[in-house]
């Protein structure tokens, strides 16, 4: 962040966080008059002036279910031994018993727990920035606006979900949770969201990422996770491949399968899954009901 900073040579640095509206394109409420103390880049600076204002939009309280919605159901997921619908039973060694809910749920509306709004509100609600050069280029008179998710503490959307995943396993007792990471933003975000609630964390990082992105890696174990790179001879899916190609790069794939893997063969350790599900769906909807939010103060 600080990389990206410029200061004002007359300006005392202020940490006050206040932006120009009209300058930088952004979304900030109308009636209040910003004055620049801080030059940031485009983003920072957004953030900032929409953040500052005290009138700013709550965070949502409810996740919306997009499957009570739809007009067609869509279909279930298959078990990968009998290609069967999975039943709830099916999921448990894997996830907690709210998630398994979750998933199943025709609800329209989900309350997000009071401990899950608290750690959101560390970057939440996050900015929506017009696209003012986006605009230009494509010369349009449509008002074009994107929600940035980058700000959050592990750099994604990922922690929308992950943080909720952890709690759900926490309140369930659960000590240890599992995943596999490509480019390192999930895996990153369920070490982030293990580090508050004290949970255990270890993570099958594909090995081409592993290698090339030591960086993440680093920032997984900062806090606090044990980061394996995939293929790995921990597990049977692992030694499986390596016995094949000791030189294997790896894939999401192999990596969620050796994730897979360590949770469904030990009773006390869950599985974290960053994306394909119903409930990691549900808990990303937090972004567009901020949006709605947002846009209607505008
Ligand atoms: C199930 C699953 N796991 C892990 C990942 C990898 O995420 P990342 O590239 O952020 O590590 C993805 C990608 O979206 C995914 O779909």
């Amino acid at each position: 962040m600080a990389q990206s900073m410029i200061l004002a040579p007359s300006v005392k640095p202020q940490f006050s966080f206040e932006g120009s509206r009209q300058r930088l394109g952004c979304f900030a409420p109308k009636k209040r008059q910003c004055r620049p103390r801080l030059l940031c880049d485009l983003r920072i600076t957004a953030r900032a002036a929409y953040t500052a204002d005290s009138g700013a939009v709550e965070i949502p309280r409810q996740w919306y279910n997009l499957i009570a919605d739809l007009p067609v159901k869509p279909p279930p997921p298959l078990h990968p031994k009998t290609f069967e619908p999975v039943k709830p039973e099916d999921l448990s060694p894997l996830f907690p018993d709210e998630l398994i809910k979750q998933e199943a749920t025709d609800e329209r509306f989900i309350d997000i727990p009071e401990e899950v709004i608290d750690v959101y509100r560390l970057w939440r609600p996050t900015p929506l920035i017009r696209a003012k050069r986006l605009e230009k280029l494509l010369d349009t008179p449509a008002r074009i606006y994107y929600k940035y998710e980058g700000v959050s503490p592990a750099g994604s959307h990922k922690p929308n979900t992950a943080v909720p995943q952890v709690w759900y396993n926490s309140r369930q007792g659960v000590k240890n949770v599992v995943t596999e990471t490509g480019a390192g933003q999930w895996g990153s975000s369920l070490a982030f969201a293990c580090s508050l609630f004290g949970l255990n964390c270890e993570v099958w990082q594909v090995r081409a990422s592993y290698d090339q992105k030591p960086y993440r890696k680093l920032m997984m174990q900062t806090w606090g996770a044990k980061v394996h790179p995939s293929p790995s001879s921990i597990t049977e899916a692992g030694r499986r491949i390596l016995e094949k190609d000791p030189l294997s790069p790896g894939s999401l794939g192999i990596a969620i399968s050796e994730a897979v893997e360590v949770a469904a063969t030990n009773a006390d350790t869950k599985y974290c899954l960053g994306s394909v599900l119903n409930h990691v769906l549900l808990h990303q909807t937090v972004i567009g009901e901020e949006c709605i939010k947002q846009m209607e103060a505008i």
